[in-house]
């Protein structure tokens, strides 16, 4: 694949990433560097990246529990303090190596040490390889709201290898696939007509891996602080980042993934386009059809409702108070900032519950 050279930072491939990597390391002649790990890519990632990378200064891995829960500030203080004392300084380097919760964390613990330091993302899940390592948002949770603390800021190089979705869960690979299915979804029919052909037992990472990443790129190339076009990205994400929030809060409900959370979003999110903007019943039954393939329905109770909908009242889209969503005209054609009342909401909702 070849490299995509955005406006701030290349975005390397495979075998050709590594190289440049460690010519980048080697001309920048950094003081020290961290390998930033979860518990789970230090196991099964950083032996794998250890072996294709060009040691040629001090350093040393870290490493934090994996999952969500950890993506807050208490992780951060332990990081800072970590980082401190193995003597990192201004001209230190922090590869971030994980999954979209090491990038955000790592990305954020970077920018604000010593007011910033150099930092290069290697995603390992589907999810942070299409979208979250892509950007420069970097961010953490405070007080269950997602990414309510976060800067944006570029990495300096972002390494793409997929060899390292070869040890990634099927769960987590349908996370990644659900960013995949949204950023079809706004970009065109010809796009989410591909897409709806793969099946996601037999995922490899060709053109439409590809093109979604040149796709968020892109995006984020034309408006780097979500001033219009970058809203786009947020297509399901009112609901899902609500619904994430909630399961991850909520004992009687078990954790679900960023991805599956904003696959739900999109159905709840469809619907509401087929009211509000009279988005193709017909289309958005394809896609509904589609995204349940592939991810289990979760029926939520009135209270849930109530529940998840109070959360999107944190949401960061949102003005005034009023709950903003970005919804489709038809497949291609977003439309953002766009208020919808509550009783709307509770009724696509129960749309969700009841498909069949
Ligand atoms: N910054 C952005 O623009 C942006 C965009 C989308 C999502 N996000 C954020 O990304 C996060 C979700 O990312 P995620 O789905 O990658 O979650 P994650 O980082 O928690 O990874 C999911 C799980 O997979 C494990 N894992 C990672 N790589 C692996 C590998 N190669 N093999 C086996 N296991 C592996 C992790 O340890 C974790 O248990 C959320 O916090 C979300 O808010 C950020």
């Amino acid at each position: 694949m070849d490299s995509i050279i955005t406006n701030n930072y290349p975005i390397h491939f495979n075998n050709k990433a590594y190289e440049e990597l460690n010519i980048f390391v080697e001309k920048n002649n950094f003081s020290k560097i961290i390998v930033l790990t979860d518990s789970n890519t230090k196991l099964l990632c950083l032996e794998k990246f250890y072996s294709k990378f060009n040691k040629t200064c001090d350093i040393a891995n870290i490493s934090f529990n994996s999952g969500e829960k950890n993506k807050n500030l208490s992780t951060c203080e332990d990081l800072w303090t970590s980082i401190s004392d193995y003597g990192l300084d201004r001209s230190s380097l922090i590869i971030n190596l994980g999954g979209g919760v090491v990038t955000d964390l790592g990305g954020f613990v970077a920018s604000t040490f010593m007011r910033g330091i150099q930092f290069i993302n290697v995603p390992t899940t589907l999810l942070a390889m299409v979208d979250a390592s892509i950007g420069g948002k970097t961010g953490i949770d405070l007080n269950n709201i997602k990414n309510q603390i976060g800067v944006i800021n570029n990495p300096s190089m972002v390494i793409i290898d997929s060899d390292f979705l070869e040890t990634l869960p099927l769960e987590e690979i349908k996370s990644g696939f659900s960013e995949m299915i949204k950023h079809s979804l706004i970009t065109g029919i010809k796009y989410w007509d591909s897409m709806k052909l793969i099946n996601i037992n037999t995922f490899c990472p060709g053109n439409c891996f590809f093109n979604s990443i040149l796709i968020k790129s892109k995006i984020v190339d034309n408006d780097p602080f979500e001033k219009g076009l970058r809203k786009f990205l947020n297509y399901g994400h009112t609901v899902g980042h609500a619904i994430e929030t909630y399961c991850l809060n909520t004992n009687s409900r078990k954790d679900l993934s960023h991805g599956h959370s904003i696959a739900l979003g999109m159905i709840i999110e469809g619907h509401l386009s087929t009211v509000i903007h009279n988005f193709n019943k017909k289309l958005n039954l394809e896609i509904n059809r589609f995204i349940l393939i592939n991810f289990e329905k979760i029926i939520f109770t009135d209270q849930e409702i109530e529940e998840i909908i109070k959360l999107m009242r944190f949401d960061k889209k949102n003005k005034n108070g009023q709950i903003n969503f970005v919804l489709l005209k038809t497949v291609g054609e977003p439309v953002f900032d766009q208020k919808v009342d509550v009783n709307t909401i509770k009724k696509s909702f129960k749309f969700l519950n009841e498909f069949s």
